[in-house]
């Protein structure tokens, strides 16, 4: 039988863009489908730039302005790749086209923006997700598995860091090409929504809601020269954020980010501790889960050190053979395999637009409480 084609058109070849394109061309390998995916056109703003990206990851055109591509007939995944500050107009345009989305994170630059995002992905009735891709490391589905089937018990604390040290320099500039990560205006927010929304996106799978933030926040560096306008400007992010919060099952949450830990240049960690059994993972250990079972003989009793890669743990026996580890690209791989299951099953991928907003709002409760050091109550998702 004929495969169903979903044919993408992918706006934005940086880092995201590259890591998407592996993902589109390892899934069909390892995990076929009803569907096959065809890379249809890369968007991005040099013409040359953008064909030398097609050459190189096969894609079979280009378009140099976005709202083309999304006016495409021959396109049926528009896939969102982008500096923040774009996301909510492109997905509100390719929605409105009638096409398919795959966003990055943070869904929007806020809460507000992204429930535009969410009504216009629910008007046109499009499939969609967001790239919260720590949700398909092995280990990471494997600790949802293992909440999920109760052997947790209560739950009663969660936290989770993410630590990272490229911005400590005084010298480096903000905005623009690379950098536009240091101007709010573009992202948002500092680590708060870019590094913090991971762990928020996580927690909120794993823990469920989170009902009030306290939050504190830091810009160590008060003033960069901006790339675009060469004057020495304001800096408008978060450099470091520190919360804690209230789960609504009555867990106590406890939440670090920071690009100013000298060492740490991608340490995602969390922790979650039941009455019964604790979890821990870590990104620089990605295919491992860490696991304490109270319910052990007592004098063999510790942590253990599971390699998440045998046949049946999540995804692992559709790769390799049992013992051979998996990385990072291949959490892009499986959002894209859970993409497609959406659409097979009908009923849609997750983390979806609603998902994304959930996070932003944690998101905006975190900078709100930084900015009054009260407690903020977290919007909820409807
Ligand atoms: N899921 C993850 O782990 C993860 C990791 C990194 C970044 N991200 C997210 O991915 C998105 C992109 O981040 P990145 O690191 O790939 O950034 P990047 O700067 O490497 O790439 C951004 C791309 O967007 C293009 N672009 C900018 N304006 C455009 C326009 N008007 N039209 C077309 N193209 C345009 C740029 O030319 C560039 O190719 C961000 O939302 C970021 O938060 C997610």
């Amino acid at each position: 039988m004929a495969k169903k084609q979903l044919r993408i058109g992918l706006i934005g070849y940086g880092f995201m863009g590259r890591a998407h394109s592996n993902a589109f061309a390892q899934v069909g390998h390892f995990f076929p489908s009803e569907h096959e995916i065809v890379l249809q056109a890369v968007c991005g703003r040099d013409a040359a730039a953008a064909q030398a990206f097609a050459d190189k990851w096969g894609y079979k055109s280009i378009e140099t302005d976005w709202k083309k591509l999304i006016a495409r007939e021959d396109i049926d995944v528009i896939d969102i790749a982008t500096p923040n500050n774009l996301h909510a107009e492109q997905a509100i345009a390719a929605a409105k086209a009638g096409k398919m989305i795959l966003c990055e994170k943070p869904l929007a630059l806020n809460g507000k923006e992204a429930e535009k995002m969410v009504a216009a992905i629910k008007k046109a009735g499009v499939a969609n997700m967001v790239w919260y891709n720590y949700r398909r490391c092995p280990a990471v589905t494997l600790a949802k598995e293992l909440i999920d089937s109760g052997k947790l018990g209560k739950v009663f604390h969660y936290r989770a860091n993410f630590l990272q040290d490229w911005t400590i320099s005084p010298e480096l500039p903000q905005g623009g090409t690379g950098l536009w990560r240091l101007d709010a205006k573009v992202s948002g927010s500092g680590v708060t929504g870019d590094l913090l929304a991971h762990c928020i996106d996580t927690a909120l799978w794993l823990n469920g809601g989170i009902k009030n933030v306290s939050a504190m926040t830091e810009t160590f560096i008060k003033e960069r020269k901006h790339t675009l306008t060469g004057k020495v400007e304001k800096v408008s992010i978060d450099d470091a954020c520190a919360f804690l919060c209230r789960f609504n099952n009555g867990s106590l949450g406890l939440f670090e980010s920071t690009r100013y830990a000298r060492g740490h240049k991608a340490l995602y960690t969390f922790e979650i501790n039941g009455e019964h059994m604790s979890l821990k993972w870590d990104l620089h250990d990605l295919h491992r889960l860490q696991i304490f079972d109270h319910a052990d003989e007592g004098r063999e009793r510790g942590w253990k050190s599971v390699h998440v890669s045998d046949g049946d743990h999540p995804y692992c026996g559709k790769w390799w053979v049992p013992g051979l580890q998996l990385g990072y690209e291949h959490s892009f791989v499986h959002a894209v395999v859970e993409f497609i299951k959406g659409l097979e099953t009908g009923v849609g991928a997750k983390p979806d637009f609603k998902d994304g907003l959930a996070t932003d709002y944690v998101v905006d409760a975190v900078l709100a409480s930084g900015k009054t050091g009260k407690w903020v109550k977290v919007k909820q998702a409807k």
